[in-house]
């Protein structure tokens, strides 16, 4: 499976976002291979109808009904037709790790699917165990970085990973860097089961083909 990150970028972001996703499920048609977008909250329903896409959102804050000024609610972003959702990613981190763990838990109380990033071992380890449905290691100083992937640079930590997770029954998947079909190849061949990536589909010419070619990494 491939995440497709749409953060803030122009590309993403409001009409373009539904070009996007148009792209993303034509290659996923294409390839067979399952291709998700985690798109800003104010554009889940409007995919959801238009592309009739699984769509995951960005992230949820720990709270639930009441007075919390802008915060996003688990259950808007289910109604609005979102699968899952990322958090604890390294641009939108909770204050603590108590704050993540009641995130979880909120998502799973309204049936979102879950998706937790560490940034290390230590880390990975601990959100493992507040049982998510994913765990991503995704070390933040390799982010949009076009020379080397966590794939090319992290190997060994990739395969401690996945070790770990063995005994929690998380799979994982790897992001930061993934430009190219080696980059997912070599994720999988570690134990990897997916990758997350944003600026290199995001930002490209033509995001469908670069899907296209990173979903290649699944065959
Ligand atoms: O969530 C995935 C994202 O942070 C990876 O970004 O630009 O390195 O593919 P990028």
């Amino acid at each position: 499976m491939i995440f497709v990150n749409f953060k803030t970028y122009r590309q993403s972001t409001g009409k373009w976002a539904l070009v996007l996703a148009d792209q993303i499920k034509r290659a996923s048609d294409a390839t067979k291979v399952a291709i998700i977008p985690v798109v800003q909250v104010s554009d889940i329903r409007e995919i959801k109808d238009s592309i009739g896409l699984e769509v995951w959102a960005q992230k949820i804050d720990p709270v639930s009904f009441g007075a919390h000024t802008g915060a996003v609610l688990a259950e808007s972003v289910k109604e609005d037709g979102a699968s899952g959702v990322f958090l604890n990613h390294s641009e939108a981190r909770f204050e603590s790790d108590s704050d993540l763990e009641k995130a979880v838990l909120r998502a799973k109380e309204v049936g979102l699917k879950t998706l937790v990033f560490a940034g290390s071992i230590e880390d990975l380890e601990k959100f493992a165990s507040f049982y998510p449905d994913f765990v991503a290691y995704e070390p933040p100083e390799l982010i949009g970085n076009k020379e080397t992937s966590v794939a090319r640079a992290k190997p060994e930590i990739i395969s401690q990973a996945v070790s770990l997770l063995k005994k929690f029954r998380i799979p994982l998947i790897v992001g930061a860097g993934i430009s190219d079909v080696l980059d997912v190849k070599k994720s999988l061949e570690l134990g990897a089961v997916g990758v997350a990536v944003a600026s290199s589909v995001v930002l490209a010419d033509n995001p469908f083909e670069k899907l296209k070619e990173l979903a290649g990494g699944f065959y």
